[in-house]
């Protein structure tokens, strides 16, 4: 059985004043029903973790480098996330992959990072308007899961979430039956590679423009696990009903 995932990626948004929002959420859900997971800019992670030590909600990194330590100016280590107080990091984001160019294998190797320092990977993909319309999207969804994800994964440190990019912050939303294809396909996968069992255990999140409207019916389709919300996590009011949704689902 998965434990649902409803994860909260607040992108390049917040100072110390939307620490209150995760306040108003662990008062909300004092102990939710699915797992709950804020990946704040890593400015705040150790505050945020700080702030929700009596919550059962977990805090997690956006992105981390592939290396330990080193020369690397400006990024940010895996196990830095950890001591900071992250249990998981988002890695290979579409913005991630459009903005600083990264690649399925650099996104492979900072998964392994995150992994090996004891954190929750939670690997992007997904394709484009393009690759929609021209019907590549399986081929593109699956050659990225290959890519993007190592050998040794296995379902407690890693998760999936399809975020096609076309409804990344722009409040369109696949239907129910291209998300379901799309997550089907990814779990058949999943089950190709690692096994039937250690396939069916890893979660696959579903992310792009969910809403408290429309998440009930994201969450009724097979193989979703959850949801990754961009936009709707910034506020409590928002994400709350999220987190009720899934609870419900
Ligand atoms: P959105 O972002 O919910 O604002 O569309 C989702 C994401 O990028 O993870």
């Amino acid at each position: 059985m998965r434990r649902k995932l409803a994860a909260g990626n607040w992108k390049m948004n917040g100072t110390g004043a939307q620490l209150a929002e995760l306040d108003r959420l662990a008062a909300a859900h004092p102990e939710p029903g699915v797992d709950v997971l804020i990946c704040p800019p890593a400015t705040l992670i150790h505050r945020a973790a700080s702030a929700l030590a009596q919550s059962p909600v977990s805090v997690g990194g956006q992105d981390c480098h592939a290396a330990m330590s080193g020369a690397h100016t400006g990024d940010v280590a895996a196990q830095m996330l950890a001591e900071a107080g992250a249990t998981a990091a988002i890695l290979g984001h579409s913005e991630r992959r459009a903005d600083h160019g990264e690649t399925d294998a650099q996104v492979r190797d900072k998964t392994a990072a995150a992994i090996a320092a004891g954190l929750v990977a939670v690997v992007c993909l997904g394709e484009s308007l393009d690759d929609r319309e021209a019907g590549r999207t399986l081929d593109v969804v699956g050659a990225q899961l290959d890519g993007s994800v190592p050998d040794d994964a296995s379902a407690d440190r890693l998760v999936i979430a399809y975020e096609p990019i076309w409804a990344i912050g722009t409040g369109k939303v696949p239907t129910l039956e291209q998300i379901g294809e799309v997550h089907d396909f990814l779990r058949d996968r999943l089950s190709a590679r690692f096994g039937r069992e250690p396939g069916t255990a890893i979660r696959l999140l579903y992310g792009g423009s969910v809403k408290p409207g429309n998440a009930a019916e994201i969450f009724a389709v097979n193989n979703v696990d959850g949801a990754l919300v961009g936009g709707a996590s910034l506020k409590a009011e928002d994400f709350s009903p999220i987190i009720a949704a899934l609870e419900a689902a």
